[in-house]
């Protein structure tokens, strides 16, 4: 049992340890400083189900291997990839109303995935399958590069206050990588309801060369035609804004 002087942010040393992550390094232990936190919610009877019933079926398990998506869809289609898809309801959304594209979601949190399964199961969706796994690793080791058509990120978590601000996913280095996975046109998509954070992606965007603001310069945005999220959802009702940012690789 830890005791609470060994806790910090009412987490264990362990749960540190296995929150702590990628986007930078702590300066102080030197551990990577993950951009999320594993919460503990329980899942739902049905979440549960799904997980142990379709989880091989829909969770891609290998964490190192580059991905085949044409031999896993069983077709060459334009691919997607969300990051932090929370409980999937958008993402299906989208699957859903676009046959013609194929769609990868990554996930850390279980509830979201089991959701997500059930969203597929029930809705006989065969363009969407999913990774439970960190993002930044998945991005290093499974995806090819030059094979996205689009990223879509949206409501990262904010990290507001600002000692926990370099946990926030959008900086340059994660931008970096994410443009060697798009091909040439590919497009980044994101979307926050935080104004501070809204304005770290335009400047984190807009100082990369390569990359294009297909709204005109410093301009979020409008009409992206894009669902609703549960989080965005939760952020209506308290009157937060919305912000979302739509840039393009120059094409070769
Ligand atoms: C604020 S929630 C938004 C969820 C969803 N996009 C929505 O709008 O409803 C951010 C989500 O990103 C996930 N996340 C954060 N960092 C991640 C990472 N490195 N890899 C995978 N998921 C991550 C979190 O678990 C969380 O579910």
């Amino acid at each position: 049992m830890a005791r609470s002087s060994d806790m910090k942010n009412n987490q264990t040393p362990e749960q540190e340890d296995a929150h702590a992550g990628t986007a930078a390094a702590d300066t102080h232990t030197r551990r990577p400083l993950r951009s999320y936190v594993i919460r503990s919610g329980r899942q739902t009877v049905a979440q549960q189900e799904a997980i142990e019933k379709y989880w091989s079926r829909y969770v891609i398990e290998d964490h190192l291997t580059p991905l085949d998506a044409q031999t896993l869809f069983g077709r060459d289609a334009p691919l997607v990839l969300e990051i932090g898809f929370g409980m999937g309801d958008s993402l299906a959304e989208m699957a859903l109303a676009n046959p013609d594209k194929d769609y990868i979601g990554i996930e850390v949190h279980r509830a979201g995935v089991g959701k997500l399964i059930n969203y597929i199961e029930n809705g006989n969706i065969t363009n969407l399958r999913m990774y439970c796994f960190d993002a930044v690793e998945i991005l290093a080791n499974c995806i090819p590069d030059g094979s996205l058509d689009l990223v879509q990120i949206f409501f990262p978590d904010p990290w507001h206050k600002k000692k926990h601000q370099k946990r926030r996913l959008i900086q340059t280095p994660f931008v970096l990588g994410l443009m060697r996975k798009l091909k040439p046109g590919g497009r980044i998509h994101l979307a926050t309801d935080w104004e501070h954070y809204a304005e770290q992606m335009m400047e984190v965007l807009s100082g990369i060369d390569g990359l294009t603001n297909t709204a005109g310069e410093g301009k979020y945005a409008q009409n992206t035609g894009r669902p609703e999220t549960k989080f965005e959802r939760r952020g209506n009702r308290l009157g937060h804004g919305v912000w979302d940012l739509m840039f393009a690789m120059e094409a070769a």
